[in-house]
């Protein structure tokens, strides 16, 4: 079975390519079956982008399953932001520490104390007859007061967990990827594929949500 990765983004495809090793699959990237560029990201959810890049896929590859994900950080005090918006907010351009900057300012101006947070994938899986499904994974924690770490990336300087008493940027990145939001997703995406591969075990419910 081939199964195409709607990204352009190499790295990507090698983290994928580790996280569904053993499964009897080859797994290209869209670089490798077409050089058209992406969607616009213009869903109004995780699953909605995740599932517009993955029907890109399989629009350019009808005869591949095709696999697509979306993630970012949501802040319950502000209503969810930066959500989708998690790599353009503060500017597309703007680095980080800006990012972070502008996160805290906001935390500090908003109506809510609360200061929860989690790291939200989403990933959408189309087959070649247009069955589609979505899973998301969830690594849930708090806004901390100041940036800490040094490992990740994104907002990992601040993503706090309480009962590891670190940062996200503290953690073992090999650590890190064993609890992470992608991690879940991807064990939840590798029972689906498994299911698909074999053929007495097929999901009755196109569109649940895992
Ligand atoms: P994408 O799924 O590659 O589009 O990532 C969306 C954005 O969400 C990233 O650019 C980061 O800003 C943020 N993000 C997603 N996962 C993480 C994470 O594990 N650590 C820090 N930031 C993350």
């Amino acid at each position: 079975m081939r199964l195409i990765l709607a990204t352009h983004n190499e790295g990507k495809l090698r983290e994928y390519r580790a996280l569904l090793a053993g499964l009897p699959l080859e797994l290209f990237s869209l670089a490798d079956c077409a050089s058209a560029a992406m969607p616009a990201e213009d869903g109004t959810s995780f699953a909605e982008n995740a599932l517009l890049k993955a029907r890109h896929a399989h629009r350019l590859c009808p005869d591949d399953w095709a696999m697509a994900d979306d993630s970012g950080l949501v802040v319950d005090a502000l209503d969810g932001r930066p959500g989708i918006h998690s790599s353009r907010y503060a500017g597309e351009l703007s680095s980080y520490e800006v990012k972070i900057g502008q996160l805290q300012a906001e935390l500090a101006a908003a109506s809510s104390p609360s200061r929860a947070a989690r790291f939200v994938c989403v990933i959408a899986l189309i087959a070649p007859d247009g069955r589609e499904w979505t899973v998301e994974g969830r690594l849930v924690g708090e806004i901390g007061h100041s940036p800490r770490g040094s490992e990740g990336f994104g907002y990992d300087p601040i993503f706090w967990l309480p009962r590891i008493g670190m940062t996200a940027a503290e953690l073992d990145p090999v650590y890190k990827n064993r609890i992470s939001h992608r991690a879940k997703a991807n064990r939840k995406i590798r029972q689906l594929l498994n299911q698909m591969l074999d053929e007495n075990g097929l999901p009755q419910s196109p569109d649940s949500v895992l």
